[in-house]
């Protein structure tokens, strides 16, 4: 087992709690990136998972013969074991334990890669949305890009404090039921602020901090490869009501009933960052 070479200072963690974001210039070695390049990019080409419904569009209608506007595979490590060894998990359990507490779990981990020349921004939203109406969650995404990211390929942007509020009413993209992805109804999009990192640098955001990536105008991918970590959950007295997530009809989600793993409705996976 290795030990993390990397911990947050005071005032990081301290910025963590007020903005609900942070940005690291590296989470892992140039040495581990190009290794996993290698492995993202297979994973990727053959798009695995896509069977039983782990590999989908997030941004589009998610047909079998159609390039994704922007492609994810959760449980990225369920098709490349070794990664569950990478440096970059054993720093990201150390910074969300010192963010959450000791008793944070890891609970998913997935790529989303944008193709060349992408048009398609992943829109604004709170992770949270996603998730169990009916439990307390506290947890963060960690967010490391297989390369340099800029505003040309679709760096993150957070809206800072954002999430100190409820998480918001949500709709699928484009207010299309067959797209996975989720869209916030509402978004002061001036505030927001965007972090460039390097390769194998992280951003760091709480499960109700608005976020979005823009389109990738470049003519590289655009990968991604992100962790969530959540401390024990509770369950809440009186579920909310997070309506948008019955309201999706996926190819995804048939895909995932004709393989025999669950569906997403009633939002039990928490499975997309
Ligand atoms: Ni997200």
């Amino acid at each position: 087992m290795q030990k993390p070479t990397i911990s947050l200072r005071e005032e990081q963690i301290a910025f963590f709690h007020r903005e609900g974001y942070l940005a690291i210039p590296a989470i892992t070695t140039p040495e581990e990136i190009e290794r996993l390049i290698g492995i993202y990019d297979h994973l990727f080409a053959i798009k695995a998972g896509r069977a039983e419904g782990n590999q989908y569009d997030l941004a589009g209608t998610d047909e079998d013969d159609k390039e994704a506007a922007v492609s994810q595979i959760v449980h990225l490590s369920r098709y490349a074991p070794e990664l569950v060894n990478l440096l970059y998990w054993v720093n990201a359990q150390a910074i969300a334990a010192q963010l959450l507490g000791l008793e944070v779990e890891m609970q998913s981990d997935h790529g989303i890669m944008k193709p060349p020349g992408s048009d398609a921004p992943t829109p604004w939203h709170q992770d949270e949305a996603y998730w169990r109406p009916d439990l307390v969650h506290n947890a963060v995404t960690i967010w490391m890009p297989l390369q340099e990211v800029t505003l040309e390929n679709g760096c993150m942007q957070f809206i800072p404090s954002s999430h100190t509020g409820e998480v918001s009413s949500h709709h699928s993209i484009g207010h299309d039921p067959r797209v996975h992805g989720l869209e916030v109804d509402s978004v002061e999009a001036s505030k927001a602020v965007a972090c460039p990192i390097p390769a194998g640098g992280a951003t760091i955001h709480h499960c109700r901090t608005l976020h979005y990536t823009g389109p990738n105008r470049t003519d590289k991918p655009r990968r991604a490869y992100i962790l969530n970590f959540a401390a024990p959950t509770t369950k809440l007295e009186i579920s909310r009501d997070f309506y948008w997530q019955g309201m999706r009809q996926t190819a995804r989600d048939e895909r995932r009933k004709k393989a025999g793993t669950v569906s997403t409705s009633g939002g039990k996976l928490r499975d997309k960052g």
